[in-house]
């Protein structure tokens, strides 16, 4: 059985006190109190009448050796046994002996002897608010990162109070409160955990620390409390990105600028601190082709040339620099270069259509080149001004922006210039002004408008006679200043007859180079001259033509030797010129006449005395070949004289004919009758020459017979050439008659020249001198005397009168 008393406390400080008496119906604890008392009382203060509470004697307390038996080391209440009560041995410290246990209590035994008996007695400690709440550390430090988002926890380390129930730590405050607010939870083990809440956000740029105060304070009266500072500092997060000092950068940077050239500088501010307000620059979204051009300095932001920079490929870039810190962000500065224009191109020609040949008879305005001229460089540098040199006649024309045409100004003749050479020259108006230029060459094309030009309109040429068939007389040359087939002269005989004769059988012409040929060999004695017409005819369309005269004059040749025709030699016939021996000196006893076919020198006949039987006697006129006696006969004289005259021409070589003449002496006929015999003396002599008469008469005939059959075959072909030229259209082939070496020497033109001299002057007064054996001669011309005379009168009218040409002997 178990029964609890509860006693009210006589003597409390600031509640009622209980004892609580329980006594127990146990053999060895015979009941037991209960107390309680605050704590920190001092000692000796009252806890409780255990005599009284315990319905014991004070006597019985005494007798009984009344005592406590405390189990542990520390006796916190002691008996005052002559009063029966219980008093504070030793200060309680309720936290010390209880810490947070609640309700804190400690008991002890009483132990009384006769008889033993024991008593529990339990004393509860009430806690006093003796311990303000206090903090672990005086000062928290704490870092926080700005950009941390609102609603972010920081735990806090809680206070602590030893006290217990309302003198724990009631509240927490946390001052100021404008960024954090403070949330207390309890946690099921009763403990509290304070955490700062994040509210408004945190900027380090702003407020780089804040420095709050946390207080905990308990429930008990009055107040206590701790405090604890809490230094916050901000740190700094990449929460700036850099920003450009102008959004648009603007530059110009001429072309052509070296490496290195500053074109302009970009810079940006970073607000925040360290690495992440350092700035870098880059160049970024760049277009492939100008990668490479710009440099952007990282550090600087300094924006140089790193490559060519050329107006003409790009006027304007548009880079964005990149202004990047090291946190991340970035802002993008724009910058835009202008590109200045340099007059770095050479102006351009460019021929469109040229044509390098342009024909003489092209009128004014033909155009014969279009070009275009062009520069790159834009404005002043661009314009360009086109020009050809002056001196020439063309002129050049602009007909649409950048195109000329080059035009003739004038007629051209290509005869005078055949060629052209023009320089394009084109310059932009830049300072310096550029240039170029082009050389183009016009050639100037033929037109046939020139037709072949004879050096003279009449030539006159000798031919000794006696040529070889196809003798080249001479060659004709026409010159045409055309050009190319206008200019191929060909030559062409024009038809004609020439004493019944075509003109073709007598002499040729070579229609390629205009070399004249003798067809036939030419007899003086038969043809003395002839003229013809040489037609030049170029080869263009329709050909020109020109006609030139062609005289062919005959040169004699001392071909034929003087022919005696008096007096008569006959074989056997004595034929004697009589003498009267009463003959005066210089009688004339005979003429011996002798005519020479030849003309000019070659006919003048000299006659000499060759032999006689007395040289003394006679002599013969050197002219005339009259034999006079140069003495008076003699009866001494023989009756038969005999002369040998030689008949001279005055060729070179002189040919000659010797001519016996019988001169007899006597008064009578029978005297010359007697003597006549004594001629035949001469028989032997006529004989033989009778022979050679015979002989060279054979010869003649066969040479004769020959010549005419040559040239019968000569006359059949040309005939028939001919007929060949003129029937087909084919381009005429010319007849090219073999070509014969020239083997008849100048020496033939002294005769032409003597001759001419001759001719000029009167030769019936004046006195003609010749060269060599002529020479020595004064040569009396007497109208009336020889046959020689008459021949070099008709050769006279013969070229004196061009219309009576031939003489056939
Ligand atoms: C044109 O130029 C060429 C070559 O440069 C030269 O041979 C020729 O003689 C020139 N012609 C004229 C007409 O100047
Ligand atoms: C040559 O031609 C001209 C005219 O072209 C003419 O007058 C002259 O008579 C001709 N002469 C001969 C020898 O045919």
């Amino acid at each position: 059985m178990m029964a609890c008393l509860w006693i009210p406390a006589r003597r409390g400080r600031w509640q009622a006190l209980f004892v609580t008496l329980c006594l127990f119906e146990l053999s060895s604890v015979a009941g037991q109190a209960r107390y309680s008392v605050p704590e920190e009382q001092a000692e000796g203060s009252f806890v409780g009448n255990i005599a009284r509470d315990l319905g014991l004697d004070v006597t019985r307390l005494i007798s009984g050796k009344a005592r406590i038996i405390t189990k542990g080391s520390r006796q916190y209440v002691d008996l005052n046994r002559d009063k029966g009560s219980l008093v504070i041995k030793e200060r309680i410290d309720r936290e010390e002996l209880c810490g947070k246990t609640t309700p804190c209590s400690f008991s002890f035994e009483l132990i009384l002897e006769n008889p033993i008996q024991l008593y529990r007695v339990t004393v509860e400690v009430i806690d006093i608010n003796d311990n303000s709440p206090s903090f672990p550390k005086g000062e928290i430090h704490l870092n926080i990162v700005e950009s941390v988002t609102s609603g972010t926890r920081f735990s806090l380390e809680s206070a602590d109070d030893p006290d217990v129930g309302i003198n724990d730590i009631q509240k927490y405050v946390l001052t100021p409160s404008d960024h954090f607010k403070l949330e207390v939870q309890i946690q099921p083990d009763g403990g509290k955990f304070i955490e700062m809440v994040l509210q408004t956000p945190l900027d380090r740029e702003k407020e780089e620390t804040h420095n709050l105060v946390l207080i905990a304070s308990d429930g008990g009266e009055p107040h206590r409390s701790g405090t604890v500072r809490i230094h916050i500092t901000v740190l700094d997060a990449n929460d700036n990105a850099p920003v450009c000092s102008q959004p648009v950068y603007k530059a110009e940077v001429k072309e052509n600028s070296p490496t290195g050239t500053v074109v302009t500088s970009v810079s940006a501010t970073d607000a925040d601190k360290g690495v992440y307000g350092e700035v870098t620059f880059s160049i970024s979204h760049v277009a492939k082709e100008s990668k490479h051009i710009f440099e952007v300095n990282i550090k600087t932001g300094e924006l140089k040339v790193a490559g060519n920079l050329d107006f003409e490929k790009s006027k304007t870039f548009q880079l964005n620099v990149k202004a990047s810190d090291h946190g991340g962000h970035s802002d993008t500065c724009k910058v835009i270069i202008q590109i200045i224009d340099e007059n770095d191109n050479i102006p351009t020609i460019q021929l469109m259509s040229f044509s390098n040949s342009i024909s003489e008879d092209s009128p004014p305005g033909t155009t014969i080149a279009v070009m275009n001229v062009d520069d790159e460089d834009s404005d002043g540098n661009g314009v360009v001004k086109c020009s050809i040199n002056s001196d020439i006649p063309f002129k050049i024309e602009s007909s649409l922006t950048g195109y000329y045409t080059i035009v003739t100004e004038d007629y051209l003749d290509r005869e005078n210039i055949p060629e052209y050479n023009i320089t394009i020259t084109v310059s932009d108006q830049g300072s310096p002004p550029l240039t170029s230029s082009k050389n183009i060459n016009v050639k100037i094309s033929d037109v046939n408008d020139s037709p072949p030009r004879f050096e003279q309109s009449e030539y006159i040429k000798t031919l000794p006679e006696n040529n070889s068939p196809g003798f080249s007389v001479f060659t004709l040359s026409a010159s045409d200043s055309d050009w190319g087939q206008n200019a191929r002269v060909s030559y062409f005989l024009e038809e004609k007859e020439i004493n019944g004769a075509a003109v073709t059988s007598l002499v040729s012409v070579n229609s390629e180079n205009g070399v004249i040929h003798a067809v036939r060999s030419f007899d003086y004695e038969q043809i003395k001259w002839f003229e013809f017409n040489v037609t030049a005819r170029d080869a263009g369309s329709p050909p020109l033509s020109s006609v030139a005269t062609v005289k062919i004059l005959i040169q004699d040749q001392n071909d034929n030797p003087p022919q005696v025709l008096y007096p008569v030699q006959t074989g056997g016939s004595l034929v004697a010129e009589m003498v009267p021996r009463s003959a005066d000196v210089g009688y004339l006893v005979t003429k011996v006449v002798a005519v020479d076919v030849d003309s000019g020198q070659n006919a003048w006949l000299s006659y000499k005395l060759q032999k006689a039987t007395d040289r003394a006697l006679f002599e013969v006129g050197l002219q005339n070949g009259e034999i006079r006696t140069i003495r008076q006969v003699t009866d001494k004289d023989a009756v038969k004289q005999r002369l040998s005259v030689i008949v001279e021409d005055n060729g070179q070589p002189s040919r000659s004919a010797t001519v016996i003449v019988n001169v007899v002496v006597a008064d009578s006929f029978p005297e010359v009758l007697s003597e006549f015999t004594d001629f035949t003396q001469d028989k032997e002599y006529n004989d033989n020459l009778t022979f050679y008469l015979v002989l060279a008469l054979a010869v003649v005939s066969f040479l004769f017979i020959t010549c005419l059959v040559v040239i019968i075959s000569v006359k059949i072909y040309r005939w028939r050439q001919s007929r060949i030229m003129f029937h087909s259209n084919l381009p005429v082939i010319p007849y090219y008659p073999p070509r014969y070496s020239d083997t008849l020497g100048t020496g033939t033109l002294q005769h032409v020249y003597n001759y001419e001299v001759c001719r000029t002057t009167d030769s019936r007064k004046s006195d003609c001198k010749f060269g060599g054996a002529g020479s020595q001669n004064v040569l009396i011309m007497d109208p009336s005397s020889t046959g020689t005379m008459q021949r070099i009168q008709s050769e006279k009218s013969i070229l004196d009168e061009p219309d009576s040409p031939l003489e056939v002997s």
